[in-house]
C-alpha cells in the first residue's frame, strides 16, 4: 500500500485545496492530511487564519479523499510523521517548491501544480478593502509598533498625528507615511482606524473623538485611569457598532494564551493564587518618574500584572490593597497590590526603582505553573507538581515586539470576524481601569 502525506492550514477550504487533496489521493493507496493548528501557524507569522481547526478538519474531511488527518502543531513534526506512518511520498502545491527538498532523506516529495488565481489569501481580501490605520503619537512604543504593522496583512499605516507638528513629520518621514498632521480634523478624515499611542492621560480624549468620528480604536495601555470613562469608551463603541480594544501586548501573545487555557485545563487543581511581578529600573529624568499625576510603577506596569490575576481569578474581587514605596514627588517607585477572592488570593508587584524576579507564578491545589522572566513575553512555562520530577515544559514563539498579535486581533475583529475578543474583553478591561482609578485615590491621599 502506498502512502502519501500531505500538510497545509486549509483555511477558508477553496477548490485549490480540493484539486491539491484530490491529486495526492492519485499519487497512493492511501493519503495522509496534516493540519495546521492556529497556534503552530502563529509561530510561523501566519496570524491570519479564519476557520477554526475544527472546521478545517471538516471541510478537508468533506472532500471524501483523506484516509486519516493528523494535526500538525510543532516544526520537525513531517519528518516524524513520515517516519512514524511509513509514508511513501510526501506532496505539497508548488508554492512550495524546493522547500521541503530535505525530506527526500526519508521519501518521495512530490510538487503538485497550484491551481491558478485561487489562495486564503485571496478569500481573506475578498470583498474587504485595505484598512486605513492612523497613529497618535510618535514615542517608543509607536515607532515599534510601524515596525510590527509590515507582519499584519489588511492593514497599512497611511498618517500620523501630533500636536507637535515636527514631531509627526519625522515619524511620517522615518516611517515613509504618506500623509502626517497636528490637526485632528484632517487626521479623521484620512484614516478607518486608530492606534493610540499618546501619553497615557491623553487616551481618554483621543479615543473617545476616534470613536465619535467612527473610528476602530487600538489604545495603548492603561487604556484609560477611571471605570466610568473604560465604561463610557466601551458604550459608545458598542453603539457604533466599532471595535475597541485595549494594547496589552501580552494578552494577545500566543504562550500567554497557552498559559491561560493550561491553567484553566485543570492540570493544577483550582486555582488559589496568582502572583506577578514586573520591575525595571528606570532612569532620573524620565516620565514615568516625573508625572506626579500619572507616572509611577503601577500605572505603567500594572496593567501586566494585573492581566493574569483578572485572567485566572475574575473581575469579582472582595478586597484590593495596595502598598507603595513612594519617592519624594509621590510617584510610587514600587507597589503591591493584593487582592482577595471568594476563594484565592492575588498578587501583583510593580517596580521602577525596587528591582525584583520577573516571574509569574500561578498556584493551584494539585500543583503550580511558573513563567520565568520576561513572563508578559510568555516564551515558556512550566507546571510544575508535589512530585518534583514531574514537570510539563512548554515553549510558545514570541515574534518580534510582539504588537503584531494585538493589531492582528484588532484587524480581525473589524473585518467581522470576531471570536478573538476573549483575549481581553471589555469587562476585564473597565475591572482594570477602576483598579487603577482605586489605586491613584489612594495614592494622592
Ligand atoms: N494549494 C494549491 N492551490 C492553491 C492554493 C493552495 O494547490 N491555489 C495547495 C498548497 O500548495 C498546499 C495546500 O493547498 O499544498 C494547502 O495550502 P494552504 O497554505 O492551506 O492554502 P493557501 O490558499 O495557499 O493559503 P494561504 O493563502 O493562507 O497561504
Amino acid at each position: 500500500m502506498k502512502k502519501v502525506i500531505t500538510y497545509g492550514s486549509f483555511d477558508l477550504f477553496h477548490e485549490g485545496h480540493y484539486n491539491l487533496l484530490k491529486r495526492a489521493k492519485e499519487l497512493g493507496d492511501y493519503l495522509i492530511v496534516g493540519i495546521t493548528t492556529e497556534q503552530y501557524d502563529e509561530s510561523r507569522g501566519k496570524l491570519n487564519i479564519i476557520d477554526s481547526l475544527i472546521d478545517r478538519i471538516d471541510h478537508v474531511r468533506d472532500t471524501g479523499f483523506a484516509d486519516e488527518i493528523v494535526i500538525e502543531d510543532h516544526a520537525g513534526q513531517k519528518v516524524e510523521d513520515i517516519q512514524k506512518y511509513n509514508v511513501d511520498i510526501f506532496t505539497i502545491g508548488s508554492d512550495w517548491l524546493g522547500a521541503f527538498d530535505y525530506l527526500k532523506e526519508y521519501c518521495e516529495v512530490v510538487y503538485l501544480e497550484r491551481t491558478r488565481n485561487v489562495s486564503s489569501t485571496m478569500l481573506r481580501m475578498k470583498d474587504r478593502s485595505i484598512i486605513k490605520l492612523g497613529v497618535i503619537g510618535c514615542g517608543r512604543i509607536a515607532r515599534r509598533f510601524m515596525t510590527e504593522a509590515n507582519f499584519v496583512s489588511g492593514i497599512a499605516v497611511v498618517s500620523v498625528y501630533n500636536p507637535h507638528i515636527k514631531s509627526a513629520q519625522a515619524y511620517a518621514q522615518k516611517f515613509e507615511l504618506g500623509h502626517y498632521t497636528d490637526d485632528l480634523e484632517a487626521f479623521w478624515e484620512n484614516v478607518d482606524a486608530v492606534y493610540i499611542a499618546s501619553p497615557h492621560e491623553t487616551h481618554y480624549e483621543y479615543a473617545k473623538a476616534a470613536l465619535l468620528h467612527h473610528k476602530h480604536v487600538l489604545c495603548e495601555k492603561p487604556m484609560v485611569f477611571r471605570k466610568a470613562e473604560a465604561e463610557e469608551l466601551f458604550q459608545i463603541a458598542k453603539d457604533k457598532g466599532l471595535v475597541l480594544l485595549e494594547a496589552i501586548k501580552t494578552a494577545y501573545a500566543p504562550g500567554f494564551n497557552q498559559l491561560i487555557s493550561v491553567a484553566r485545563s485543570g492540570v493544577i487543581g483550582q486555582i488559589q493564587d496568582v502572583e506577578a511581578c514586573f520591575t525595571r529600573l528606570t532612569k532620573e529624568g524620565l516620565r514615568e518618574l516625573e508625572d506626579r499625576e500619572y507616572g509611577g510603577s503601577f500605572t505603567e506596569f500594572g496593567s501586566y500584572t494585573l492581566l493574569p490575576v483578572i485572567k485566572l481569578l475574575g473581575t469579582e474581587y472582595k478586597e484590593v490593597r495596595f502598598d507603595s514605596i513612594l519617592a519624594d514627588n509621590g510617584i510610587d517607585l514600587y507597589t503591591k497590590a493584593s487582592f482577595r477572592y471568594e476563594s484565592g488570593f492575588a498578587m501583583s508587584k510593580t517596580g521602577l526603582g525596587v528591582k525584583s524576579e520577573g516571574q509569574l507564578i500561578v498556584a493551584g491545589t494539585n500543583g503550580y505553573i511558573l513563567a520565568p522572566s520576561p513572563w508578559w513575553l510568555t516564551r515558556s512555562f512550566e507546571v510544575r507538581y508535589e512530585d518534583a520530577s514531574k514537570i510539563d515544559q512548554h515553549a510558545v514563539k514570541f515574534l518580534g515586539y510582539g504588537l503584531r498579535y494585538e493589531l492582528s486581533d484588532f484587524v480581525y475583529m473589524i473585518n467581522g470576524n470576531g471570536k478573538r475578543g476573549y483575549k481581553l474583553t471589555r469587562s476585564e478591561s473597565i475591572a482594570m481601569a477602576e483598579i487603577m482609578e482605586q489605586f491613584l485615590l489612594q495614592r494622592k491621599e
